[in-house]
């Protein structure tokens, strides 16, 4: 058994040690593929391999006509809106993430972005507190549960709105219910997403959700840049000068808010969520393990694929 695993951007070096000790102790064989520049160079690398690991990497029909032994792919992590699982179905290949597993380390970098930007970029300026602020947790999973155990820590008035996740669920927590989005929106000064992309998510936080945010609003994303409507973001910033967006994902429209925006808005590099030692470790032992157990007893328990 080959086992790929095939990430554009690395895992720390720990994370593909456990990998290794893993696969290697199932009797399978481990190749890595890091850093790639190219696509040309993941279709090579797919073409003998029997299992693959990755992370926000394209897993296009392109990807599994080249992998002609492919059966199973794992995302070491929590969206899978980059796997083409339709076509993992069509190619008889077994789609899976491992959700939870980066989860903290998303929720941290949520909190630095809010700490950077309410300390005015650590100029040395006067900035605010996050203390008594309202946050609001737009989807309640396995980040947004980290997110409210956190904001709790720094005091904050904490609400979400999930209607997949039950009432009971979330007030363990601590947390408010809003029955809408346009509640959550209205109420809360710090909005922070948590939703997957999907269809139905898609271009779902635009104008006439924003625009319901109260005064010195911060609109915190770091979910997919999928989910935002750019047009209803840019409209909002052009007419209110107290509204901001983090975002650990750089929107398409990045150039005009670095042309008439600066201030208002932080993006990170490149999508740095889940780049911790212990996010990477996590999420690698997880896709390893999984790996390992489909072959070995066809466990199937986080397939994400029909
Ligand atoms: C996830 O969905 O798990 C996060 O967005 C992390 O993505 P990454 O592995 O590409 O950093």
């Amino acid at each position: 058994m080959k086992v790929l695993v095939a990430t554009e951007k690395a895992f720390a070096r720990v994370a593909i040690t456990q990998i290794r000790t893993v696969t290697e102790a199932a009797g399978y064989e481990l190749v890595l593929l890091e850093n790639y520049k190219d696509v040309s160079d993941l279709l090579a690398a797919v073409s003998d391999v029997d299992a693959m690991i990755v992370r926000s990497d394209l897993v296009t029909p392109e990807v599994l006509n080249s992998a002609k032994k492919l059966k199973i792919v794992v995302r070491a992590g929590a969206g899978y809106d980059n796997l083409d699982l339709p076509s993992c179905t069509a190619h008889n290949v077994v789609a899976m993430n491992t959700p939870g597993q980066n989860s903290n380390a998303v929720a941290e970098l949520a909190f630095a972005l809010m700490l950077y930007h309410a300390r005015g970029g650590f100029i040395g300026k006067s900035g605010t507190e996050l203390r008594r602020k309202s946050i609001g947790i737009h989807a309640f999973g396995n980040v947004g549960k980290h997110i409210a155990e956190i904001a709790k820590g720094f005091g904050m008035d904490i609400y979400t709105f999930d209607p997949f996740v039950i009432e009971k669920d979330i007030k363990k927590y601590g947390v408010k219910v809003c029955n809408t989005t346009e509640e959550l929106y209205s109420k809360c000064q710090y909005i922070s997403l948590h939703m997957p992309a999907n269809d139905k998510t898609q271009k779902s936080i635009g104008y006439n959700l924003l625009k319901k945010m109260p005064k010195d609003a911060v609109l915190v994303n770091t979910a997919r840049k999928e989910v935002i409507d750019e047009d209803g973001l840019l409209r909002i910033f052009e007419e209110r000068p107290d509204f901001s967006y983090l975002s650990d994902v750089t929107p398409d429209c990045s150039a005009l808010f670095e042309e008439k925006y600066k201030g208002r808005f932080i993006f990170t590099v490149k999508k740095m969520g889940a780049q911790t030692e212990e996010a990477n470790m996590n999420a690698c032992l997880a896709a390893a393990r999984q790996i390992v157990d489909y072959f070995k007893t066809g466990n199937e328990k986080y397939k994400v694929n029909k």
